[in-house]
């Protein structure tokens, strides 16, 4: 029987993002600390940054530095990580790897240049799927030292809680979420930066996917526009938005003229929710121009691959037999290794085969690059900094490993990471 599937729609409320904070030539100041934030009509005990729900944007310009004073104010220690930023190993944020955490009361100052525009996150990364699943995240936004011409740059992020039957936090973690697909929301709260949009306004949107373990399947109402970025990284061929999918810590820049209100909507195999809409609210002369590339980012293309290594996905409900405590491992190992999957000079590239043995999605993460998707004939085909695999699905990228230091490599479904997917390269 056919049903129109709109008859399905489902709306969801976003909320506005807290005001910019403009780190361009400044030392800014984030306080992790508890916040209520408001979650279908109800106070709800949050985590967020200066008191807001989730942290503010950072903002500054590409080639700045970026100097960040985290002073703790949560009950427990906490990191905080620059997701897809290449930056200095110590300045990462990674515990065992990289630094301590920082302990309740006390600060750490980060302070690195941030080499590329684009559009990135931060994010704590001590007891993650904790404290990103109250809200310890806010987006990162590098701008172009030429920036593209449009009527108004967007932010968005797309998030879900997960509430109990009284419609507070669900503090228990159960079990099953973390052999399967995770923690998965039972409300969804996006958040949007901007309240309205003219006709025929050009738009930059950029849409992060935050949440610790869903992976949103969207599409984009209301826009006649081109993906332009992925994972923060300028596309070279534009590329039509039709159906997008966004794994945790995947980020999408689309650039496109309105035609109508703007909504973001979430289909599954049963419904669809409309996450955000911008209403419209006036008009502008429509733009003439076609929606160009972005300045081209200055990664190197992958040279000879001097060194190759399979990464096994294994583990979780219905999952092969694997060694380690935890329910998730890569190659017969769950949880963090002594040694480093990959050891290579700097600048060297590296073929990793990505394996998914087990029957759910992994969304697999490199810190401190980027890297290159391929087609199956081994072409390389778009940066990114994490890549989504199906059940069952192998994939190989290639990574010009040109940071020095030792560099996580997870599953970013928080669930999974916490429980043994993880591993690490060292670049020397
Ligand atoms: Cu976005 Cu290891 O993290
Ligand atoms: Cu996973």
């Amino acid at each position: 029987m056919a049903m129109n599937r709109r008859s399905f729609l489902l709306t969801s409320v976003a909320s506005m993002l807290p005001l910019p904070l403009h780190a361009g030539g400044t030392r800014i100041t984030l306080r992790p600390g508890q916040v209520s934030a408001h979650i279908n009509q109800q106070s709800i005990d949050m985590l967020g940054f200066n008191g807001s729900w989730p942290g503010p944007e950072i903002r500054l310009r590409q080639n700045d530095r970026l100097r960040v004073r985290v002073v703790n104010e949560l009950e427990n220690g906490t990191i905080l990580h620059w997701h897809g930023i290449r930056l200095p190993n110590a300045m990462d944020g990674v515990n065992v790897l990289t630094q301590d955490a920082i302990p309740p009361g006390r600060s750490f100052d980060y302070d690195f240049k941030v080499p590329d525009a684009g559009t990135f996150w931060y994010h704590s990364h001590y007891m993650s799927v904790e404290q990103v699943s109250r809200g310890m995240f806010g987006p990162l936004i590098v701008e172009e030292i030429d920036p593209p011409d449009v009527d108004q740059d967007i932010t968005v992020m797309l998030f879900d809680v997960l509430l109990d039957a009284d419609g507070q936090f669900e503090t228990e973690f159960e079990p099953e979420q973390f052999a399967t697909a995770g923690r998965i929301g039972n409300i969804m709260t996006p958040f949007v930066s901007t309240g309205k949009v003219r006709l025929g306004e050009r738009l930059r949107l950029r849409v992060i996917n935050p949440a610790p373990d869903r992976i949103f399947n969207i599409r984009l109402d209301g826009v006649n526009g081109k993906i332009v970025a992925l994972d923060g990284m300028p596309l070279t061929q534009l590329q039509p938005m039709e159906n997008l999918t966004l794994a945790p810590g995947q980020r999408v820049d689309i650039i496109g003229d309105v035609l109508g209100n703007v909504s973001i909507i979430e289909s599954t195999d049963t419904d669809e929710t409309e996450l955000v809409r911008i209403p419209i609210d006036g008009e502008r002369k429509p733009r003439e121009g076609e929606v160009l590339p972005l300045p081209k980012s200055s990664l190197p293309r992958p040279g000879l691959v001097t060194y190759e290594a399979d990464l096994e996905m294994q583990g979780g409900a219905g999952g092969m037999a694997h060694g380690g405590f935890g329910t998730w491992a890569f190659n017969d190992t769950s949880g963090l290794p002594d040694k480093p999957l990959v050891s290579v000079p700097r600048g060297d590239t590296v073929r990793l085969r990505l394996i998914n043995n087990t029957a759910f999605p992994h969304g697999i993460h490199l810190h401190g690059h980027h890297f290159w998707e391929t087609t199956t004939d081994g072409k390389p085909t778009y940066l990114r900094d994490t890549t989504l695999l199906a059940a069952g699905e192998t994939r190989e990228i290639l990574c010009v490993l040109d940071n020095p230091g030792s560099w996580l490599l997870h599953c970013h479904m928080l669930s999974h990471q916490v429980d043994g997917m993880a591993t690490w390269l060292y670049v020397s």
